[in-house]
């Protein structure tokens, strides 16, 4: 019972190595746009670190498939529920999206995709100038959407630990096993 109330430890340290690595990520795109200086040290990690997310995304997906999480609070809100698990959707497809067009948009771009030193990327789209337009935009979009569906996953998540108080932020925040005793909702 009492793992059924939290999830995984796989599933946590996936859950906050990718939120690190998402923001991150985000900053580092926002600086190379803003700053030429910097520009190629900052690509230089861009690249790798995205494709990272795009690696753990998967294998993240694959360990929800594996080890589903713990239910919602049996009291909580539809609206909650509803509200919830839209914004798991739509995080886990910009997760999956946001990489892709990326890599996407530099193989329409005909640019090398160095991830470290000799390592480097096939190109996964054809070489076309308007291709590259369109997803050069396209990631754009994605970043703010993310950003901003970031912002709204991280606000529901204080507002269970510190309004609520049930249990919800905890299943996912918690370093420790909880135990029956220790478990804030469901016996
Ligand atoms: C979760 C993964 C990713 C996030 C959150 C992300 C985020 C961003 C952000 C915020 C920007 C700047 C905003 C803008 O587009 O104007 C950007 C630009 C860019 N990203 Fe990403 N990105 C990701 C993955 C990737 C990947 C995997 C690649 C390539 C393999 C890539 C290549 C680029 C390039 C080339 C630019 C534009 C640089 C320029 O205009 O000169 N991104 N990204």
């Amino acid at each position: 019972m009492a793992a059924e109330q939290q999830f995984p430890r796989f599933s946590r340290i996936l859950h906050w190595t990718m939120a690190a690595m998402i923001l991150t990520m985000l900053f580092i795109g926002i600086g190379m746009v803003a700053s030429l200086a910097d520009y190629h040290w900052l690509i230089s990690i861009h690249k790798p670190l995205g494709i990272a997310i795009l690696v753990l995304v998967a294998i993240r997906l694959v360990n929800r498939l594996i080890n589903p999480p713990p239910p919602l609070p049996p009291d909580l809100p539809a609206l909650d529920r509803i509200a919830i698990n839209a914004s798991i959707r739509v995080l886990y497809f910009l997760m999956f999206a946001l990489p892709l067009v990326g890599w996407g948009m530099l193989s329409a771009a005909d640019y090398p995709i160095v991830l470290w030193s000799s390592l480097s990327l096939p190109p996964i789209l054809p070489h076309n100038a308007e291709l590259y337009a369109v997803l050069r935009t396209t990631h754009t979009v994605l970043a703010f959407l993310l950003f901003a569906t970031f912002i709204g996953h991280f606000s529901g998540a204080l507002m269970h630990a510190l309004i609520f108080r049930d249990g919800v932020f905890e299943s996912m925040a918690s370093w420790k096993t909880m135990t029956r005793k220790t478990a804030p909702y469901r016996e």
